[in-house]
């Protein structure tokens, strides 16, 4: 089977990590490359990593997050964040697209406008899309470290309030989940089954799944 395809079928959430084998933040640097990699609405990139690697630190999120034992295990644990003003960035983002002719001045402008003008006064819809787009790179995250040997373990098992206490993290930001991500140790789960094909797909119209 092709690789990709292959690291996606591997992939498991673990629970047990390798506690001796450190990532270094050169490593840790490169995971969050690929992540940046995820497509998102605009191109905003509302993803945004805290990465948790120092052990007292790790042990102030375990806490947070109902003592799951992963989280200080992981050689690094991840607050995924997502950017409600990400949209702000927007000019920024674009610049490079507009110095190479890519794009004109006034296009980036008009793309700049119209995703400002669809996320402000619409905070469900700026925290969806952040949510959606961290989630986006948190993915693509756990599957470079897949392809890297490494194991990841999404969570959304935290106290969100004190985990953006704790680590200051400001009303900006939604924290989307935590992801403990390192070399695995024994004792994982294999793989879980999941729903077949049949009853998660239709063609050309919706149903009842
Ligand atoms: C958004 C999200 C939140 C999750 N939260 C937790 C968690 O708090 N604790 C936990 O042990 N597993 C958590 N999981 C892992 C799921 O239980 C796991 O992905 C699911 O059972 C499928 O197993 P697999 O990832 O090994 O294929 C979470 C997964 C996702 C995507």
């Amino acid at each position: 089977m092709n690789e990709t395809l292959q690291l996606i079928k591997e992939r498991i959430s673990a629970n047990k990590f390798d506690t001796e084998r450190k990532l270094s933040e050169a490593e840790i640097k490169e995971l969050v490359s690929y992540a940046t990699e995820a497509p998102s609405a605009y191109n905003i990139q509302h993803w945004r990593f805290v990465a948790v690697t120092d052990p007292a630190a790790k042990e102030r999120l375990k806490a947070l997050a109902y003592n799951q034992q992963k989280v200080a295990d992981a050689a690094v644990t991840f607050i995924v964040l997502g950017d409600l003003r990400g949209y702000e960035k927007l000019p920024d983002i674009l610049r490079p697209l507009v110095e190479s002719g890519l794009m004109t001045q006034k296009a980036a402008d008009g793309w700049s406008q119209t995703a400002t003008n669809a996320y402000v006064g619409n905070e469900a819809f700026a925290r969806d899309e952040a949510i959606r787009g961290a989630s986006l790179g948190a993915m693509t995250l756990m599957l470079a470290a897949q392809a890297k040997g490494l194991a990841s373990g999404p969570m959304i098992g935290f106290d969100v309030e004190g985990v953006k206490r704790a680590f200051n993290i400001s009303d900006r930001y939604v924290p989307v989940m935590l992801l403990p991500v390192g070399y695995p140790a024994p004792g994982n789960w294999p793989r879980k089954p999941r729903l077949s094909v049949d009853e998660v797909l239709s063609f050309n119209e919706g149903r009842e799944f």
